[in-house]
Order: C-alpha cells, then structure tokens, then sequence
C-alpha cells in the first residue's frame, strides 16, 4: 500500500531501539526523510546507518535526551518544519509507588506528559499552516489498564491523553491529526526488564515469568517493534486523515472488553 508520505520529513523520539526504532523503520520505508534519536550513540548511529543502507533516506541522528530543553531544541532545529512527529521516550522505571519521592514524581510527568506536549506545541502551528501533520505518541496500555510497578507512567500517559483530547479537536480541520498508540507487551529492552521485576516479585526465573506473561495473551506471543511501526506509519500516513484524538491498542487482544 502505498501510504503516500514519499519525501515527509518526520521526527521520531527515542528511536535507536525498539518501538521508536520500528515507527522510524516503517516511516523509511515509506520513503519519509527521518530525524532519529537516542541517547547512546552507539546504538543511534548503528540504527542510522542501518536505516540508510536500507531505505536509502535521508536520516539526521540527534543525540540528546529529548525530555530536556536542549534535546528538544536540537530536535526541532534539526528539522524545524517536520510532517510528523512521533512523541516517544524511554518510560520510568519500575518501582512500588511508595518509592517515589517528588523529584521522581515530577520528572517521570515529564518525561511523559510534558516533553510530548511541549514537542506538540513546537510544531503544531506550521503543521496546521501547511495543511498537513501527524502526531503519534505512544503511550501505554497501562493507560487502560494498571501495570504494577508502574503507576507513575499510567498516571502521566493519562494525563497526556486527556490533555490531547481537546486539542486534536483543535486541529483536525487542519488536516492536523493526534493519535496515541497503547502497546500491550512488545518483544523490546523495556518488556524484558519488565519480566525481571516481575520475576523478582513472584520468586520466579525470569524465564518463567517471561512464559507466564506470554501466555495471557490471546495471540500466544510479544508484539514486534516492525508491526507496531506499521501500525504508526498508517496513522501518519495520508490515508490518516479523518483519524484523530484514538486511541489504538496494540496488544494482541490481551486487555478484554466488548468495546
Ligand atoms: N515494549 C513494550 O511492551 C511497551 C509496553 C507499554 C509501553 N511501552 C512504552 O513505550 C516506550 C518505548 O518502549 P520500548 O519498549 O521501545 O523501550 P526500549 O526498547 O527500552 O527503547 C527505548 C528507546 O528510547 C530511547 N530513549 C529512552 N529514553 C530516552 C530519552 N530520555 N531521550 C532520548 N531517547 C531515549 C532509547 O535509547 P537510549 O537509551 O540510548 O536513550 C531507546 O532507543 C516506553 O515509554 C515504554 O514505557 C512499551
């Protein structure tokens, strides 16, 4: 299918691995031109090239970590009018929730409100005076659903899908969308520390903890960073249009519900 964004200029946050590093894939292969990022250079400029060599696109590596002020200036002066943005960042760590004190409190908000928000506003108003963008963020389906260990990213993930839901409806007749993509469990770095605090707390291998996980879910296995950049690259395509302020799950039916 042809997702007609040949030559789009897309930025992708958190993107030298996993889910991020999917969305940047499927983006390429679309034939957008990519600003990706990271903060171990390494692991970026082996995604870079890998991208390159690939795709045969254009991609600028910014290494930052984008929750701060300066990774987000780099971002956006790396590619100042870009047609996408996928909002994405590495989520807190997992940790009971009396362990948080309020400087993890604040920073885990932002990390996953604030920096969103602030990328949405760095670049919405030339996406609506274009005529033409598409924001992706990908949040949780801890989101629907709590996770233990993980209540501060649910909390500010919510916090960022409600605030996101009056303004895409701001947007829309911009032709200026704003979706949030809810991954379940997806075969990444971050699902495998997952098993292993999991793990600890069952006094279980991680091994075994890993199997329990996968079982729960209808579809018998992980999700994979390609089908969810898939999934992310049809969300930003042109076809996208009519579809804002959703939230879509990608979990392999794990969380049930009619509706
Ligand atoms: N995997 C899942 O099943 C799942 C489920 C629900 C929600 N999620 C959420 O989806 C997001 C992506 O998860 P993932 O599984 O893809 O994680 P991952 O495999 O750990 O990859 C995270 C990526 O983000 C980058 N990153 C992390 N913090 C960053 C920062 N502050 N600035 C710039 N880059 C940063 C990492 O590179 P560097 O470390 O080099 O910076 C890496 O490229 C996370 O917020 C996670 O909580 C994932």
């Amino acid at each position: 299918m042809d997702l007609g964004i040949k030559g789009r200029k897309a930025i992708v946050c958190a993107s030298s691995r996993g889910l991020g590093r999917g969305c940047a894939e499927a983006l390429a292969e679309a034939g957008c031109e990519l600003v990706i990022n990271g903060r171990d250079g390494t692991a970026l400029s082996e995604t870079g090239r890998a991208i390159r060599e690939r795709y045969g696109v254009r991609v600028t590596e910014i290494l930052a970590d984008v929750s701060t002020p300066e990774g987000q200036a780099a971002l956006i002066e790396a590619c100042p009018d870009p047609d996408i943005l996928v909002n994405n960042n590495g989520g807190p760590k997992f940790r009971d929730f009396r362990e948080l004190d309020r400087a993890a409190i604040l920073d885990g908000v932002t990390q996953n409100m604030v920096t969103p928000i602030e990328l949405i506003q760095a670049v919405v108003d030339g996406m609506a005076e274009r005529g033409f963008g598409r924001i992706v963020n990908i949040t949780s389906l801890s989101v629907l659903q709590p996770i233990p260990g993980l209540d501060l990213s649910s909390g500010a993930r919510a916090g960022l899908t409600a605030f996101l839901a009056g303004v895409a409806r701001t947007l829309a007749h911009r032709n200026v969308t704003i979706n949030n993509i809810l991954p379940g469990k997806f075969d990444t770095d971050r699902i495998r520390s997952s098993f292993r605090f999991g793990a600890e707390k069952a006094g279980i291998s991680v091994e075994e903890q890993a199997a329990r996980q996968t079982a729960e879910i209808p579809a018998r296995r992980l999700g994979t960073p390609e089908e969810f950049g898939q999934a992310c690259a049809f969300l930003a395509s042109a076809h996208g249009g009519y579809i804002t302020a959703q939230n879509l799950v990608l979990d392999g039916g794990f969380f049930s519900r009619a509706f």
